[in-house]
This record gives C-alpha cells, structure tokens and sequence, in this order.
C-alpha cells in the first residue's frame, strides 16, 4: 500500500525534474498551446508542487492549483505562499461549480487513474470551464521509453550550453530521476494506471463534450501527448 513515507519520498526527488530540460520543455509546450490570457483563472489539475502553476502564474495567469497529495502541496506553499491550493481527490468530483475557470492545464496526472475514472474526471474538467474556454492535457503515452526523454534532455542541454556543461548538469539529475522512474513504476504496479494509446486522450475529449480539438502535439521526447480543445 502506497503510504505518505512513499510521497514524501516522491515528492523530495520531484523538483529535480527542474533540471531535465526536457521536462521544462514540456511545461513551456503547455502554456504555449494553452496560451490563457492575461488574468484569466486557471485550474492545474493534479498540480503536485506546483511548477506547471508556477509557470502559469509567471504569464499572468490567477492559478487554483488543486492535488490529493498534501506533502506536493506543502512544496509548492514553500515556493510560492501566496497560492491558492485545494486539497482534493479528482475521482471524487472537483470541488467548484460549473462554468468557474477560464482554462485547464493538467500534466502528467490523467494516466495515474483508471479508465473509468479518467472519462469521469474528463467530465467534470468540462463541467466546471467556462463556455469558451481551454483545456490543455499531457499524458505519457503507452510504452514510453525513459531514454527518450533523456535523450531529448540531452540534446537541448548540448544546444543551450554546449557537451561539457550537460555531462556536469546531469551528474545532478541523473540519481533522482532515475529513482521517479523507479517509483512511477511501484506505483502503476499498484495502482493499475491507464496510459493512453495515440488518439485516445483526443477520444476521451470528445466523449466529455469538449469541441475543437487540435491535433496531438508529441512533447517530452516524443513520449507524451499534448491535446488542447474548447468547451
Ligand atoms: C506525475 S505528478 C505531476 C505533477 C505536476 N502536474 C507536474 O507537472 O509537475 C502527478 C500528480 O497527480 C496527483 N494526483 C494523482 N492522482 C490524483 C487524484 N486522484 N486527485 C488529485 N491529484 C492526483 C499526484 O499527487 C501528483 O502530484
């Protein structure tokens, strides 16, 4: 049984994933597809400890950042204490009314619940935008490949500061993304997560009611899928 020791654990690796930039590339992918407006009120589903509500806030953006998790919660207070953090569990319904949020962004949360659960938390992200607004979701795909991620990370770091700086800057991140690895796979081992076949992220969208659904995106070395719709 997965206990708060086990995300604690998780969560003190977790912001080393700032140092992949791979991973940084993945959230500048988001907020550039979803691209809110100024002021506008977003909802980061699944925010863990904040650096996609972060980012979000850096556009200008008023973020309701919202997670199950209280030690990812208490990482991002610690970054930001003016936040705005709602404890709670997606599978149980979100805690706001219809039409309440300007646009959704949510990374790397879907694949951790079941099918079922995924179809329902797709239709309350549509019940509680605003008519109008975007939703912007990235999830592994089925099969991804862990190398390819570093490989990407890799190559970007090559590009912004040349070989011998990344081989410096990975001895940093390599020890604890390997170790997420590890503990994502103890997780869909206990979990029973469902990651999505190509296609089958826009599918759910359709399905929840969502309209003008761009094509997927593939980011994070080609490992994940970025779809981006409207209510
Ligand atoms: C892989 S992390 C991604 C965190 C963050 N979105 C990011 O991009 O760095 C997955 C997050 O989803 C949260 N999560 C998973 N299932 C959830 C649920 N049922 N309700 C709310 N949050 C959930 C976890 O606590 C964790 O913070």
């Amino acid at each position: 049984m997965i206990g708060s020791d086990f995300w604690a654990k998780y969560f003190r690796d977790y912001d080393k994933l700032n140092l992949v930039p791979s991973y940084v590339e993945l959230l500048a992918s988001i907020c550039q597809e979803l691209r809110p407006e100024p002021g506008s009120l977003v909802l980061d589903i699944g925010s863990g400890t904040g650096n996609l509500a972060l980012r979000l806030e850096g556009m200008g953006c008023r973020v309701v950042a919202l997670d199950f998790c209280r030690d990812a919660l208490q990482c991002h207070r610690v970054k930001h204490d003016d936040c705005r953090l709602v404890l709670a569990d997606l599978t149980e319904g979100l805690p706001f009314k219809e039409d309440s949020f300007d646009a959704i962004a949510s990374n790397n949360v879907l694949y951790t619940l079941s099918a079922g659960d995924q179809i329902r938390a797709m239709k309350e992200f549509h019940r509680v935008l605003k008519p109008g607004g975007r939703i912007a979701l990235a999830n592994p795909r089925a099969g991804w490949k862990p190398l390819a991620i570093y490989g990407r990370g890799i190559s970007l770091s090559v590009q912004a500061v040349g070989p011998g700086v990344t081989v410096f800057r990975m001895v940093r991140w390599i020890a604890p993304t390997i170790r997420m690895f590890y503990y994502n796979r103890k997780l869909a081992k206990e979990n029973r997560y469902h990651y999505f076949e190509p296609d089958e992220q826009r599918r759910l969208l359709t399905e929840s009611g969502f309209r003008t659904i761009s094509d997927t995106r593939w980011v994070y070395g080609g490992q994940a899928m970025l779809d981006c719709a409207a209510k």
